[in-house]
Formats: C-alpha cells, sequence, structure tokens
C-alpha cells in the first residue's frame, strides 16, 4: 500500500485500534489501573488538551502516544461527558498524519466559534528528516467528534527557536487572543501573545513574559503549556518553566508547574507580575489546563506525570501503559494564592458514609475501624494537634505534619532502597486533609485546598491498611467514602 498523506491518517488510526486490542488483556489486568482517573487505552498519555464544554457536554482531549510507554508522535485522545463522572472514550481526534504534524499533534485547546468546535495544536516537526519546526495549527468540527484540519495558523517568529507550542486561546471583549509558550535565541522561556478577528489570521503582540524578563532572574530555557485568565479579578498565567533547580523545598521535581499573578496589559502586551507559585507539591503533578464551563467555573485539571522524571520507573510500564491525568479541581483566588478544591461533582461517586466524630490518638499507631481500602475518598477534620502527625498508607507512602511542614514520602521509584520526599511549609495551621486515593494515586488537598500534592503510589496491590501516627496527642474526626468509579 502507498503512503500518501490522505490514507496516512486512515492508516495510523488502523494501527493504534490494533494496538489497543492487542495489548488489551494485558492493560487490563495490570492491578493498577485506575477506577476514577482517566488513563490512556494503551501507550502513554500527558497533557490534557482542549478542555471545553460545549452544548452541556464536556470534552477532554489528551496527549497519546498508543504505540509505546514512551514519548513519540502524539495523537489526540478524546473523552467525553455530561457529568464530570461518567465519561465516553471516544473515537482518535486527531492523529499525527500530515506534513505539518508528522512529528506529533502537540498540545492546544479549544474554543467555540460559528457554532463549531476549533482546535487548536501544535503541529511538530521532529527533525529526523527535515528540521526541527514547530507550528500552531487548527483544526475543526461540526458534531464535536470528527475533526478537519485546516493546517498551520503561525509559524515561528524570528528571534525564537523551534520550541514554540501549546497555543491556549480565549475571546474578550470580541477579539481571540493566544498564548504560546516559546523558547528565545538566547534559549530563555517566554509566554507570546497573539490576538485575531477571525481565529486565521494572527498578529503577535509581543512575548508578555518569560525568563529574565519583568523582574525575573533566569527562570527556565523553555516555557510549557500556558494558560492566562481572569479569576476573581486577577489575571494569573499559568506556565511549565523547565530548568529551575531545586530550592529547598520548592522546585522539587524535574520540570514545574505553576503560576504568576498580575495584571495582563494587552495592548502593550505586557504582563506584570509577581513571583512564581507551584500548583502543587507532589511528585507527579504537570501541563494542567484550565477550562470556564457553563456554569462560569474555572476548572484545571493536570497531567499526573513529569516529563524526563525516572518515567520508565513506574511498573506499569510492563503492562504497556503509563500516567493518568488528576480529578478535575475547581479554582478560587483568595487574594494571595490560587484556591483547588475537586470539583462537587465526585461527590456522586461516593457510597455510604463512614464517620468517625472524635478519634484521638496520642504517642502511638493506630488503624482506625472502616478506615482502609484503594478507591476512597477521606475527610480529616483536625480539633488537635499537639506535635506532630502522620497518616501510613499501605506500608507504601507516608504523609506527615511536623513543626508546619507537610512532607509526603514514598519509596524512590527508581531506587527502591531510598525513600523520596516533597514537602511545603503551610501558611497556617493544619485543619483539615482531604484525600482522594486510587489504585495507584493519592490526591491531598491540604486546608480547603490551599496546597495539593498529587503523585501515583504503587503499594503491594491488595494492600489496603491505613494508620495514623501521633507523638503528643491528635484529636481528628475522620469520614470515609468508598467511590464507585467512572462509567
Ligand atoms: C508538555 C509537552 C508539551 C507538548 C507535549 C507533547 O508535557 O512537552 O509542551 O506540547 O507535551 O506531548
Amino acid at each position: 500500500e502507498v503512503v500518501t498523506l490522505t490514507n496516512r491518517d486512515v492508516q495510523l488510526r488502523r494501527a493504534a485500534e490494533n494496538e489497543i486490542l492487542k495489548q488489551k488483556e494485558t492493560v487490563e489486568s495490570d492491578p493498577y489501573r485506575q477506577k476514577y482517573h482517566h488513563m490512556p487505552p494503551v501507550g502513554l498519555m500527558n497533557d490534557p488538551n482542549g478542555l471545553i464544554q460545549w452544548k452541556g457536554t464536556y470534552h477532554f482531549f489528551y496527549q497519546w502516544m498508543p504505540f509505546e510507554t514512551a514519548h513519540g508522535a502524539k495523537f489526540w485522545g478524546h473523552y467525553t461527558s455530561n457529568d464530570l463522572i461518567h465519561w465516553k472514550h471516544e473515537n482518535i481526534a486527531l492523529t499525527p498524519s500530515e506534513v505539518f504534524d508528522q512529528g506529533g499533534v502537540y498540545s492546544g485547546s479549544a474554543v467555540i466559534h460559528n457554532d463549531q468546535l476549533h482546535l487548536f495544536y501544535t503541529g511538530n516537526i521532529d527533525g529526523e528528516q527535515k528540521p526541527e519546526t514547530e507550528y500552531q495549527c487548527l483544526a475543526i468540527s461540526e458534531d464535536g467528534v470528527t475533526f478537519e484540519k485546516k493546517g498551520i495558523v503561525i509559524e515561528t517568529p524570528a528571534g525564537y527557536t523551534a520550541h514554540f507550542r501549546d497555543p491556549k486561546v480565549w475571546k474578550e471583549d470580541q477579539i481571540w487572543y493566544m498564548v504560546v509558550g516559546a523558547q528565545s535565541e538566547d534559549l530563555q522561556g517566554n509566554v507570546l501573545l497573539f490576538s485575531s478577528n477571525d481565529l486565521r489570521n494572527w498578529v503577535m503582540v509581543g512575548p508578555i513574559a518569560g525568563s529574565k524578563q519583568g523582574g525575573l532572574g533566569e527562570f527556565g530555557c523553555m516555557w510549557e503549556c500556558p494558560d492566562l485568565f481572569e479569576l476573581d479579578g486577577k489575571d494569573l498565567l499559568i506556565v511549565c518553566p523547565q530548568g529551575l533547580e531545586a530550592d529547598g523545598m520548592n522546585y522539587a521535581n524535574t520540570y514545574q508547574s505553576g503560576y504568576f499573578a498580575g495584571e495582563l496589559n494587552k495592548e502593550e502586551g505586557k504582563f506584570s507580575h509577581g513571583h512564581f507559585q507551584e500548583l502543587d507539591r507532589g511528585f507527579e503533578f504537570y501541563a494542567p489546563q484550565t477550562m470556564i464551563d457553563e456554569k462560569g467555573r474555572r476548572l484545571l485539571v493536570g497531567w499526573m506525570g513529569v516529563p524526563d522524571q525516572y518515567e520508565q520507573a513506574h511498573p506499569t510500564v510492563e503492562n504497556h501503559w503509563i500516567h493518568c491525568m488528576t480529578i478535575p479541581r475547581e479554582l478560587k483566588w483568595d487574594g494571595k494564592k490560587i484556591i483547588q478544591a475537586p470539583v462537587p461533582e465526585l461527590k456522586e461517586m461516593r457510597g455510604p458514609v463512614l464517620m468517625h466524630s472524635s478519634v484521638t490518638i496520642k504517642n502511638d499507631q493506630k488503624a482506625v475501624r472502616g478506615v482502609q481500602g484503594r478507591a476512597i475518598e477521606l475527610n480529616l477534620e483536625f480539633d488537635e494537634l499537639e506535635d506532630q502527625f502522620a497518616i501510613e498508607l499501605f506500608q507504601y507512602a507516608s504523609l506527615s505534619y511536623k513543626d508546619d511542614v507537610l512532607t509526603l514520602s514514598r519509596p524512590h521509584l527508581e531506587d527502591k532502597s531510598k525513600t523520596e520526599f516533597r514537602r511545603v511549609l503551610l501558611d497556617r495551621d493544619l485543619k483539615n486533609l482531604r484525600l482522594f486515593i486510587d489504585h495507584s494515586s493519592l490526591e491531598v488537598f491540604v486546608n480547603e485546598g490551599e496546597e495539593v500534592f498529587t503523585s501515583r503510589i504503587y503499594p503491594q496491590p491488595n494492600e489496603e491498611h491505613i494508620l495514623f501516627t501521633s507523638l503528643g496527642a491528635t484529636t481528628f474526626s475522620v469520614e470515609k467514602w468508598g467511590l464507585s468509579g467512572y462509567q
């Protein structure tokens, strides 16, 4: 069969669908498959893309490499839902089939215009046959499930390298705007702002923020996945800078994900902003994307993974899949930081509650009757916390609190003889912990979402025990729900 560009798309779809079938049994036999998190049907999942609600339906696309548990020529996979709980896996949305995207249909976003779903994405040319390049491209859908590619809308501007990707588009006062992550020729990370009247013709307004700009020192060689939006009167720019050095409790992962709060001047193309704050304190969180839904809420989903951070050490690799997404979070701005809370819809997954209204542990380690399991939600409210407190999960991970510092530890994924840590200094006393536990993940919302820790965990598959430890006296209430999962 001769591979022309018109049948390459068909061939790639067929190959990916065959791969799903071929590995289905192996993938589904993995005890680390999750109950209520998005996972790839096979292969590697990374960034959430094109989050949007259209005519009631939530569309949720994702970066997908069907053929390996490594990065490569990405596809866009696609899930839809009417309630953020029950999800349908749709047909493959986009394949890397064309001359302008054959190295990968990289990350991007969705908007609605003229009653059509418009997807903006980065077409990657990987440098194997032609020099490495990245373009911003457009694909359009009438029905929300089949997409027609319209080709390149923006080429790399002068002064920037081939790292030019991850368009996030929005509309304000009848004008379309797009932010794109870009590396300048002096190898600094930047965010470029573009504007358009028709979504086809774009002009560059300028670099609005970046390393060595706006009072920042050297701050990363590439800024990936920018997202810019107003929340409760503040302009927030989420970015993923690459190349920051670990600094005390901060920047502990290979690459970071966080935000700057400030004011955007769209005419002058300047974003004046404060310092960088990390969105998440766990081991696996990166490339989040936000959307406004039809209720007017600002929702965020992140990738539960970090590029180049010992990815092949995840034990799911042997069963031909890797990575998953976070649960959806609703964002609020409290005047100083972004507050993140699990969307209330997730309560629909709960079974009956098990409630212990007042548990006291003093210089001891204890289980609490009924508080165990692997697809569960826990809510702890602290009445008294004299000295130190810890939750030991499944003889694997531990979440401990001492001297205002909350620490998550787990066996090092690569070298199991070591323990690895992630920490945060809390702004105020520990009052509340809400844990979402799935078969191989943990999401901890601290003090109603002031901090979040997101991580994969790989305890023994049947291990369900949870132990509470206290030095001095700790008195708390604990609620536990079994979570029924998607579908
Ligand atoms: C972030 C990222 C993006 C890119 C995509 C490729 O994880 O590197 O910058 O578009 O992944 O899969």
